[in-house]
């Protein structure tokens, strides 16, 4: 089944559903990655700091899909950031990837104490797209005013921002205030994976009793209903899999649908409180990673 797009404020079309490789290694990705395509998956997303991009290109071309039947998405690592950082780092991720064109390229965090170098990156990325090397440009864990500033420096503005989003951490004002000024939210760890690392457990979304019934309900499983939450919401989603089996179901989710309520009871379950890093404090030094050639 071909999947439904979304489409870009400058009229690219995104696949509804993505393959997500974030910590999956060799082996894990170029599986993956094979796997999804020939389910049907037609989006990847990938980043420099994953230290996974050869393994998407392998996986992709030792699939039966063509290079342009698919949207990969990578993402510029902070170590790279400023102009000319920012395009050798692109060139660095086309290298590992195999590709002549990536369909999105996105910065990977907004970095507020350093936000010059970031506008840097971005004119460089603006760039890439007036060069016809990306399709498109987009960030990731940014406010609507961060966006707002990116715009403002180089007449572009990002197709989406990429956050932190799942039933307890869903975002949705910012979601809101970011399709107010026409961008779109894709959701990382849209399923709460990231909330599984945090204490015993009891956060895991997959097990609340709102997502337990709606579950038996319609035959689905937790994380397809959550995934469905998404998608009816208007959200991306690039949910990680490199179980064959998760993969396929995390993309079975085209052939129903949540009523009004079944969406507000699923949104009602936003705790506001973040798993991951905070796109305030994120920084080289926070994570510890520096990419180098
Ligand atoms: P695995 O790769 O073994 O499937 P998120 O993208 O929200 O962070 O979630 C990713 C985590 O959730 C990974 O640990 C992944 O493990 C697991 N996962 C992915 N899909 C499903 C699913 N459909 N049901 C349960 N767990 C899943």
């Amino acid at each position: 089944m071909k999947h439904p797009v979304f489409k870009l404020n400058n009229g690219v079309d995104l696949p509804a559903v993505g393959l997500g490789v974030f910590q999956s290694g060799e082996d894990g990705t170029v599986d993956a990655v094979k796997t999804a395509l020939s389910l049907g998956y037609r989006m990847i997303d990938t980043a420099a700091a994953y230290g996974n991009e050869a393994y998407v290109g392998q996986g992709l071309r030792e699939s039966d899909v063509a290079r342009e039947e698919v949207f990969v998405q990578t993402k510029l690592w902070m170590s790279d950031y400023g102009f000319d950082k920012a395009l050798h780092g692109f060139d660095r991720s086309m290298k590992n990837l195999g590709f002549e064109t990536l369909d999105l390229y996105l910065l990977h965090w907004p970095q507020p104490k350093l936000f010059d170098l970031t506008i840097e990156s971005w004119k460089a990325l603006s760039r890439l797209l007036d060069e016809g090397r990306v399709r498109a440009i987009g960030v990731c864990n940014a406010s609507v005013d961060q966006m707002r500033k990116l715009t403002d420096a180089t007449g572009i503005t990002p197709v989406l921002n990429q956050i932190e989003s799942h039933p307890y951490f869903a975002q949705a004002a910012l979601r809101q205030a970011a399709s107010e000024i026409g961008v779109l939210t894709q959701a990382w760890s849209p399923i709460g994976g990231i909330s599984r690392y945090k204490g015993d457990g009891s956060l895991d979304p997959l097990n609340d009793e709102v997502l337990v019934a709606l579950s038996s309900k319609y035959d689905k499983t937790p994380a397809q209903i959550i995934l469905r939450w998404h998608f009816q919401n208007g959200v991306s989603i690039i949910p990680k899999s490199t179980n064959p089996g998760r993969i396929r179901e995390n993309a079975d989710i085209f052939d129903f649908e949540l009523e009004a309520s079944e969406i507000a009871a699923i949104d009602a379950l936003d705790r506001g409180e973040r798993a991951g890093a905070d796109p305030d404090v994120a920084s080289v030094q926070y994570f510890g990673r520096v990419i180098e050639d």
